[in-house]
């Protein structure tokens, strides 16, 4: 193999970057040819491919967002579509790819493995919603933004004696809001993987302000529903003034953590390493802190597991 071509697909991540690096160096340093695909698969149907250098990626390790910006492509998902990427890709001599993204991004590099293109996996979401690995890039960084948000809004709901409600990215995940809930000491942590009663939430705020508490922070994922619809309902069943706060896409943005730059270079440079080994339809995961590559369609039909336990330390450490 002389040519691998490298891009990021859906949503962006803080450490994307520190892969794409990770993807140059290592590719260049034994001697083959990278190719830079702008827009994820978008970039691959339309040839916006250039060769990245050594110094392509140099100063990036510590930036948010991606180089190779990204896109959600729906012209990929038709055959036409991926059959005029498959010609670019022969017109540009890439012979691997490593595609850096979420489940969406998984089955267009799935569909490339299938068409003959060896293609490698790296989890780059700050969602963490896959299910065969620990951790995916960004989610680390997504949490440690998150914590200093609801550090930054306790402040203001003690003034104020308030209940804040924080409403977070993640899909149809609730790591984000789990983690940095229970990081942060919320009071009540709302997830779609558990089912809720506003009540009971009411009964804690309740009990909470009886006590003296000054502040309380509701963290709610974004999978179980609106933030202001569910601040309003609290506010009228307990009276306590209440506010909410979507934090949107500043969960996306921002410098990567040491953890997930960490992530990102290890990956990177085993995505490299196994197409140099002839391998292909892998996705790279994290377990226990080791990396393993396995099967494109078994990671895709691993179930995610809730991490139940550290849902229900939240509650015990917000009585
Ligand atoms: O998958 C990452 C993510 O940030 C989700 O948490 C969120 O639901 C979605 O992307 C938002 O997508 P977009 O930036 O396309 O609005």
């Amino acid at each position: 193999m002389k040519t691998i071509g490298v891009l990021t697909s859906g949503g962006d991540a803080p450490g994307m970057n520190a892969a794409i690096r990770a993807v140059v160096r290592t590719g260049i340093y034994n001697e083959i040819k990278i190719m830079g695909i702008k827009q994820g698969y978008n970039g691959l149907i339309n040839g916006d491919i250039e060769e990245m250098e050594l110094s392509s990626v140099a100063d990036i390790i510590h930036r948010g967002g991606t180089v190779l910006r990204s896109a959600r492509c729906e012209e990929f998902k038709t055959e036409e579509g991926r059959n005029k990427a498959l010609t670019v890709l022969k017109v540009f001599g890439i012979e691997g790819l490593v595609v850096i993204g979420g489940d969406g991004s998984f089955m267009g590099a799935k569909k490339l493995s299938e068409a003959g293109i060896p293609t490698i996996g790296i989890p780059g979401t700050i969602d963490n919603d896959l299910g065969y690995t620990d951790y995916t890039i960004g989610f680390d960084t997504a949490v440690n933004t998150v914590l200093d948000a609801i550090s930054k809004i306790r402040d203001t709901s003690t003034s104020h004696g308030r209940a804040n409600i924080i409403e977070v990215m993640g899909r149809d995940c609730g790591d984000i809001a789990l983690y940095a809930g229970l990081a942060g000491g919320a009071e009540s942590v709302i997830v779609p993987e558990e089912d809720f009663d506003v009540d009971e939430v009411c009964k804690r705020l309740i009990q909470g302000k009886n006590r003296g508490k000054l502040h309380s922070i509701i963290m709610l994922a974004e999978g179980v529903g609106n933030a202001y619809e569910l601040g309003k309902t609290i506010q009228e069943k307990t009276g306590i003034e209440t506010r909410c706060t979507v934090l949107g896409h500043i969960q996306r943005g921002g410098s990567p953590s040491a953890f997930d730059r960490l992530l990102a270079s290890r990956m990177g440079a085993r995505a490299v390493e196994l197409l140099l080994e002839g391998k292909s339809g892998r996705v790279i995961g994290a377990k226990k802190n080791e990396l393993f590559d396995m099967d494109i369609d078994e990671a895709l039909d691993v179930k995610k597991e809730f991490d139940k336990k550290a849902y229900e330390l939240t509650k015990i450490l917000s009585i």
